[in-house]
């Protein structure tokens, strides 16, 4: 096999950063180019700018660095998708598709795609959602995911292409910060636990979702790119977990390490986003094809997030 070549769309996002770096701790820094439409004020190189939109410059792209794989992970993300639904639309799906086209055209290896369980909606169950319920997402951002998992499987069955998706929950880590998810509360919190000592919380209290530690989803994505085809049964969204939790929990928490920390609510649009979703996820597929397993639960995410936070923040 010859040694890949991966291009990363959304490098500079909350998990681009972080993948961007393990993948190169895996694969060698210029075995791995970062693309991003914003540039951070400290880039590792190789990196180019991209706008997702522009199919003919990520086909320059991926022809000059001679792409055999690409990690789609440019979206934007549920909360600030609502403010502008049909730029949402477009940019989450038309880029989905440019890159799909891309990896047919020029028999590509792998491409991840990110899903997220905000593909599930008010006809779903709630507790342990199984991999296959009827969808009715209730953001943009849920129905583009929905819809770019349809193109995936289709893409796969109708082309070959070999690509591979994840419905991840909400992801929490040190080393970057979300933007306009829903789901965001839970890394400001530690901010604003170690800065301030409280948080005022756009979610309800018993508001409970799942969530998943930065380093599980990171080894999540690498473990399901690197696994044999043929165990692979899902080319849509596997489901995938760790833990479930609500504000109150989490808050209860970091109190065990920060005992003078208070929170308090005031609940804004994201509540409303947040009560369509799953509580828990049953991600046993995921553990049959490709032994999927958690590492990290509530209690231990939270000593790690404030250890590693403690030398970084403050
Ligand atoms: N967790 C992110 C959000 O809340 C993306 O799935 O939008």
């Amino acid at each position: 096999m010859t040694k890949p070549k991966i291009l990363i769309t959304g490098a500079n996002g909350q998990i681009g950063r972080v993948l961007t770096e393990e993948l190169r701790k895996v694969y060698g820094t210029e075995a791995v180019l970062a693309t991003d439409i914003a540039k951070l004020p400290v880039t590792i190189e190789p990196f180019e700018f991209l706008d997702i939109l522009n199919a003919q410059r990520l086909k320059e792209i991926v022809e000059d660095h001679q792409i055999t794989q690409i990690y789609h992970l440019a979206a934007i993300l549920s909360a600030n998708g609502e403010w502008n639904p049909i730029k949402t639309w477009n940019i989450n799906l038309n880029g989905l598709l440019s890159i799909l086209e891309l990896a047919r055209e020029k028999s590509l290896d792998k491409v991840f795609f990110p899903s997220t369980i905000m593909v599930f909606g008010n006809t779903t169950p709630r507790i342990d959602t199984p991999q296959d319920v009827p969808l009715l997402p209730s953001t943009v951002y849920g129905m583009s995911k929905a819809t770019g998992e349809l193109w995936c499987n289709y893409y796969h069955n109708r082309y070959g292409v070999d690509v591979r998706s994840l419905r991840y929950p909400g992801i929490i880590g040190w080393q970057s910060l979300p933007a306009g998810g829903t789901t965001d509360y839970a890394v400001e919190i530690f901010h604003a636990a170690l800065k301030e000592g409280k948080y005022e919380c756009f979610l309800e209290e018993d508001t409970k979702l799942p969530m998943m530690y930065m380093d599980d989803a990171i080894k999540a994505t690498i473990d399901l790119m690197r696994v044999d085809k043929k165990n692979l049964t899902i080319r849509y969204g596997y489901n995938l977990a760790a833990m479930s939790f609500s504000p109150k929990e989490i808050a209860a928490e970091i109190r065990k390490h920060i005992p003078q920390f208070e929170i308090t609510y005031k609940p804004d649009f994201r509540q409303a986003i947040a009560k369509t979703w799953s509580e828990s996820i049953d991600d046993s597929q995921s553990r049959e094809d490709w032994q999927w397993k958690p590492s990290f639960d509530l209690s231990t995410m939270t000593v790690d997030m404030l250890h590693h936070l403690r030398q970084t923040i403050l």
